[in-house]
């Protein structure tokens, strides 16, 4: 069946910003009377949110990278079969807070798994579902670690990946903007230091060209 939706995911680094323009872009799209789909990984479906629990406390760890990984891709793979695919098909448009590129800088990068692997798992989590558009979210990470630590203060406990070194975060970072250098169709660079509303207003702006694809509803209504 083709596409009809539209398919965002947002990437970068911890405390970059993703899941707050995740919440203001929803907001805004639904006000033009988009229907908009939210959805995280590792989690977004049952399946998936059971598999995050796994993964996000630490417990797959003791088995290896490799373990984690094969986690991550059958949560994707059930995230995408059951929410993903169904709400494009809909017509809707899906904003996902992390998706592939996450397993390709956390566990191919930072975790030294063969490029191979981890891209072999990705092609049979995805199973052919790719985002029209990847909003890389780039920021220094002791920048990025200190709003999540912020965070953090609120009450939030740090998770597995939180807790890593600086030197590792830096490492992620060179690893999205790589991607966002082979894949230029797919990614867009968000200078995520940036003030919250000017944030806003690029992600809108690089956004902004796919909504064409949407203009019947508008016809439809008028
Ligand atoms: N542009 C900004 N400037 C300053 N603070 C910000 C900005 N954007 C978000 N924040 C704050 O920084 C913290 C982290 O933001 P957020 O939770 O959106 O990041 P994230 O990318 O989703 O992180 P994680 O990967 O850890 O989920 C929050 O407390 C948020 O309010
Ligand atoms: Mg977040």
């Amino acid at each position: 069946m083709p596409q009809k939706g539209l398919f965002i995911s947002f990437e970068g680094g911890e405390g970059a910003g993703k899941s707050t323009q995740i919440r203001i872009l929803a907001e805004t799209l639904r006000s033009r009377g988009l229907e908009v789909v939210v959805t995280r990984e590792p989690g977004g479906s049952p399946g998936a949110e059971a598999i995050r629990h796994v993964l996000l406390s630490g417990a797959a760890e003791a088995f290896g990278v490799r373990m984690e990984a094969m986690l991550f891709a059958a949560a994707r793979n059930d995230h995408v079969e059951e929410v993903i695919r169904p709400a494009l098909e809909s017509g809707a448009v899906v904003l996902c807070d992390r998706f592939l590129d996450s397993s390709r800088v956390y566990q191919g990068t930072t975790g030294n798994l063969e490029t191979d692997f981890i891209e072999t798992l990705q092609r049979i989590a995805v199973d052919g579902t790719m985002p029209d558009l990847t909003l890389i979210f780039d920021i220094p990470a002791v920048d990025g670690l200190a709003r999540a630590r912020k965070r953090a203060d609120d009450g939030a406990t740090p998770d597995r990946f939180e807790k890593e070194e600086l030197e590792t975060h830096e490492k992620r970072r060179e690893a999205y903007l790589d991607i966002a250098l082979n894949e230029p169709r797919r990614c867009r660079i968000v200078d995520a230091k940036q003030q919250q509303e000017r944030v806003t207003e690029d992600v809108l702006s690089m956004v902004e060209p796919l909504l064409e694809r949407f203009d019947h509803l508008s016809d439809v209504a008028q």
